[in-house]
C-alpha cells in the first residue's frame, strides 16, 4: 500500500527550481500532491516546468522569478508569496553555485555573489518563512549544503566555507525548533549530475562512479526530513568518505582535498 506523503496539499517553496536538484525536488513534490512555489532566474525554464507539473500531476504551481544575488531577491520572493496569499509549509533553500580556482585569482565580485546566494539569501528566506511557521506551530526547512561542508577545500575555498555555514546554521536551528515542532535539515550531497560542475568550472573532478542523480539526492533529503534528522549525507560513498575524514588530521584532509580540486592549468580569474 502506498504511503501518503506528508506534503500532500501542503505548500513548498523551492529556490533554484529551474535546473538540477531543485527541479528534481519540484517533480517529486508535485508527484506527492504538494502545491509549489518555484523560483530561479530562468523564467522560460520555470514556465515549462510548471506547465509539465500542472498537466502531469494537476499540481498548483506559482512561479516567482528573482535573482538571489541581488540584496533584494529573497524579500521580493517572500513579498510575492504574501501577495498570492500563500503560506510556506516547506522551504527548500537549494539555489547555489560554486567557482573553482585559487581564491586570489578568482573574481572578487563573483565570490561575494556566491556568499550572497549561498548564505545571505538562504538566511533571509529562512527568517522570513520561519516566523509564520512558528505562529502556525508547524513547518520544515531543508537547506542544501554539500559534503564540502565537512572540510576545507583549497581551490573551492569560499564555496566550501559557505556550505560549512549552511550545515552549522541548519543544525543549530533544528535544535532551536524542537520546542515549536519546526524541523530543519541540512542535505549534504556529494558529486551530483547537474549543471553545477559546468557553472563552477570543476568538470575535471567528476568521478562518474560516485556521481549521484538529482533524484537520489532528493530521495535522501526528504527521507531524512521525515525522520527528523538535522543533517544527511546523500550516498553511501559520500557518507564513508566524510566518516574517514574524522580519523585523519585536519591538515592532511585539507591537503588531500587540495590535490583533488587543484585546477589542471592555472585558473584564470572568472
Ligand atoms: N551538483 C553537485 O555536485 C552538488 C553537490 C553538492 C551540493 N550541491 C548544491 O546543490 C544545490 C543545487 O545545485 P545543482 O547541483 O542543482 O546545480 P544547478 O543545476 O547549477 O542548479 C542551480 C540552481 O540554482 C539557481 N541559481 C543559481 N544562481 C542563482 C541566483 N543568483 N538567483 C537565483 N537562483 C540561482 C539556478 O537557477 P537560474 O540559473 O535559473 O537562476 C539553478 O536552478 C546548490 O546549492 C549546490 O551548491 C550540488
Amino acid at each position: 500500500m502506498e504511503v501518503m506523503s506528508e506534503w500532500k496539499n501542503k505548500t513548498a517553496l523551492i529556490t533554484g527550481a529551474s535546473y538540477g536538484i531543485g527541479e528534481a525536488f519540484a517533480k517529486r513534490l508535485a508527484a506527492d500532491g504538494a502545491q509549489l512555489i518555484l523560483t530561479a532566474r530562468s523564467q522560460e525554464r520555470l514556465e515549462a516546468l510548471a506547465a509539465q507539473l500542472r498537466s502531469q500531476y494537476g499540481a498548483s504551481v506559482h512561479i516567482v522569478c528573482a535573482d538571489l544575488a541581488n540584496a533584494t531577491g529573497a524579500r521580493e520572493i517572500f513579498e510575492e508569496v504574501e501577495r498570492a496569499n500563500l503560506s510556506v509549509d516547506l522551504l527548500i533553500n537549494n539555489a547555489g553555485f560554486g567557482a573553482l580556482g585559487e581564491f586570489a585569482e578568482l573574481s572578487l565580485p563573483r565570490q561575494l555573489e556566491m556568499i550572497q546566494v549561498n548564505i545571505t539569501a538562504l538566511v533571509e528566506l529562512t527568517h522570513l518563512c520561519l516566523q509564520p511557521m512558528q505562529a502556525r506551530r508547524g513547518g520544515a526547512i531543508l537547506n542544501v549544503a554539500s559534503t564540502a561542508a565537512f572540510q576545507a577545500v583549497p581551490y573551492f575555498a569560499v564555496y566550501a566555507a559557505t556550505k560549512a555555514f549552511v550545515l552549522s546554521f541548519s543544525e543549530a536551528l533544528m535544535e532551536e525548533g524542537r520546542s515549536s515542532g519546526i524541523r530543519v535539515l541540512a542535505l549534504c550531497p556529494g558529486s551530483t549530475a547537474t549543471n553545477f560542475q559546468e557553472v563552477a568550472g570543476s568538470q575535471h573532478i567528476n568521478a562518474p562512479r560516485f556521481t549521484q542523480t538529482s533524484e537520489q539526492v532528493v530521495e535522501a533529503g526528504l527521507a531524512a526530513l521525515a525522520q527528523g534528522r538535522s543533517f544527511v549525507i546523500s550516498g553511501l560513498t559520500n557518507k564513508l568518505q566524510t566518516q574517514l575524514e574524522r580519523f585523519v588530521p585536519r591538515a592532511v584532509v585539507t591537503k588531500m582535498a587540495g590535490k583533488i580540486f587543484k585546477p589542471p592549468s592555472p585558473e584564470r580569474a572568472r
